[in-house]
Formats: structure tokens, sequence, C-alpha cells
């Protein structure tokens, strides 16, 4: 029984190492990185769904730009005057620019166990 609980222990110490910073840098109730015009985007893009939607998402302005026009055309969003459109896609470039996916790259050959079949 004491065997499983180390492992545990150990991701819960790590998870606590790396929290302090997440928690300086990112609003607790939005999840929103909190940096330049964030509180602009928390007014004006939480109203209909979480913050969760934007921070999940990534894109350049392009991206974020079409992603708003989306909403515009079909979910019923208000137009936003252009100079806080410009300030949010700021933003949103800036802190959820275009990313690499999210899975790890696979093992290197010499990290894995010795392939059983032969090559053909
Ligand atoms: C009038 C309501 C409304 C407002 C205001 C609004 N959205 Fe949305 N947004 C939606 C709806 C509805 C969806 C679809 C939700 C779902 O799929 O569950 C959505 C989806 C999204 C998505 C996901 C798109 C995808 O590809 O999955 C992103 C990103 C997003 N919104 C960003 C924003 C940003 C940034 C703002 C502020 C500029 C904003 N939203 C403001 C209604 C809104």
């Amino acid at each position: 029984m004491k065997r499983p609980l180390l492992p545990g222990l150990a991701l819960l110490a790590m998870s606590w190492t790396a929290m302090p910073q997440a928690r300086e840098n990112t609003d607790r109730v939005t999840g929103l990185a909190r940096v330049g015009d964030w509180q602009l985007v928390q007014a004006n893009c939480t109203e209909c769904h979480s913050a969760l939607l934007i921070t999940q998402n990534s894109g350049n302005r392009g991206v974020w730009q079409s992603r708003l026009t989306w909403m515009v055309d079909s979910q019923g969003m208000e137009p936003l005057a252009a100079g806080l459109e410009a300030r949010i896609l700021d933003y949103l470039e800036q802190n959820y620019g275009p990313r690499q996916s999210a899975r790890r790259p696979p093992l290197p050959s010499h990290l894995l166990p010795e392939n059983p079949y032969p090559s053909l």
C-alpha cells in the first residue's frame, strides 16, 4: 500500500513547485495570461463562454480574426470597435499564437527496447 503513494507524492511536490509561477502570470478566475490587455479580453470575451475556449486555442492574427468574424456572423457577437478589436487581436496573437502540436515527440531509437522484428 505504501509504494503507490510515493509517485503520487512526487507528482504533488512537482506541481506545487510549478504552481507559484503559474499563479503570478495567470488570472486565477479566467486562466488568461495576465499581461497587456488581458482585462479587455476578460471583459469582452467571457460573456458567452469560458475563457478556456480562448486559452486552449491558438493561431496567428488571421486565425484569431477569422474566429471573431465567425462569432459575429453566426454566434450573435456584437462587432467590436476597430481600435478595441486591434488591441484584443494583439493580445491573442502574442499570448496564444501558433504552436506546434502539444503531443510529445516519439522517443529516439536508442531509448527504446531492441526491435524484435528483423528489418525488411
Ligand atoms: C455573443 C457571444 C460570444 C462572445 C461575446 C464571444 N464568443 Fe467566442 N464563441 C461563442 C460561441 C457560441 C462559441 C461556440 C461555443 C462552443 O463551441 O461550445 C464560441 C467559440 C469560441 C472559440 C472556439 C472556436 C473553435 O474553433 O472551437 C474561441 C477561440 C472564441 N469563441 C473566442 C472568443 C473571443 C476571443 C472573444 C472575444 C473577442 C469571444 N469569443 C467572444 C460566442 C461568443
